[in-house]
């Protein structure tokens, strides 16, 4: 399987600080992974290093195989233009309608004729149920609905890969699963990569291709998510028992 995304012995540190330490992880091409750890520990860094936001100390982040600590300004551009993004809060106009949110990424970055536009955005609201409420403003939406026109902007332009940091953030957890499975169908109806940071776990795993653990400057790899509670890494154990340990006992006392 082909990565498209490669950190390749990664240092990062903020003073004395390590936040990332000698990290070697692939995020592979067409699928998605969940990034999860503590609060604190590097996540939206991460993310940051994968956009070039940010540089590392010392190693390589490989997008497509291009070193993005490398690249000039002009480079930098065409490869972030293979991104959709969507950070936590929707980050919508509030002065812009749904339906000007949607259009904005094809308005900016393309020179499509109106017709083309129009029939665009249309079928991006109905892609992601919200035919009908084109007219509304940002604060007319419910929680879930924001985050829906947040997402459809985010993939307008059919990105090769979708980067979400907490995309759930202030969502009630029914809300949270609907968000999760419209993520997860529309990953694989457009096929990108994708990367989501998340808290909303152990559920999430689950819908996952892989499960990346971030806990104390350390990313480890899980293809199956019943193996990270299996684990006899301290540090695993360190964020089972932080992190999923109340959830994955009062599961087992269920059954
Ligand atoms: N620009 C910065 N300057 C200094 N420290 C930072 C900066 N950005 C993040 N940090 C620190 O790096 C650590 C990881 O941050 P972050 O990636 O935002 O954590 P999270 O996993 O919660 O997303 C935190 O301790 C944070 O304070
Ligand atoms: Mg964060």
């Amino acid at each position: 399987m082909k990565p498209a995304i490669r950190f390749v012995d990664v240092v990062k540190k903020f003073g004395d600080q390590v936040v990332l330490d000698h990290v070697n992880v692939e995020f592979l091409a067409g699928k998605t992974t969940v990034i999860a750890g503590g609060s604190g520990q590097g996540k939206s860094v991460s993310l940051k290093l994968i956009l070039g936001l940010m540089a590392p100390d010392s190693g390589q982040i490989l997008v497509d195989g291009c070193d993005v600590g490398k690249l000039s300004r002009k480079e930098l551009d065409q490869v972030r233009a293979k991104f959709g993004v969507l950070f936590q809060g929707s980050a919508l106009l509030d002065s812009m309608t749904v339906w000007e949110n949607v259009a904005l990424p094809l308005r900016e970055r393309t020179k499509i004729k109106d017709e083309e536009l129009i029939s665009r955005v249309e079928g991006a609201l109905a892609q992601f149920d919200l035919t009908g409420h084109g007219d509304k403003f940002p604060a007319q939406l419910s929680g879930g609905m924001k985050k829906r026109v947040g997402l459809a902007r985010a993939t307008m332009l059919k990105p090769d890969i979708v980067l979400f940091d907490e995309p759930t953030t202030g969502l009630d957890p029914q809300i949270t699963m609907d968000i999760y499975r419209l993520f997860f169908r529309t990953q694989k109806e457009f096929g990108f990569t994708s990367i989501i940071v998340s808290h909303d776990i152990p559920k999430v795993f689950n819908l996952a291709d892989q499960v990346v653990i971030l806990n104390d400057g350390t990313m480890t790899v899980f293809e199956h998510p019943e193996d990270i509670q299996h684990s006899e890494d301290p540090n695993i154990m360190e964020f089972v028992e932080q992190t999923m340990g109340d959830v994955y006992s009062s599961s087992e006392e269920l059954e």
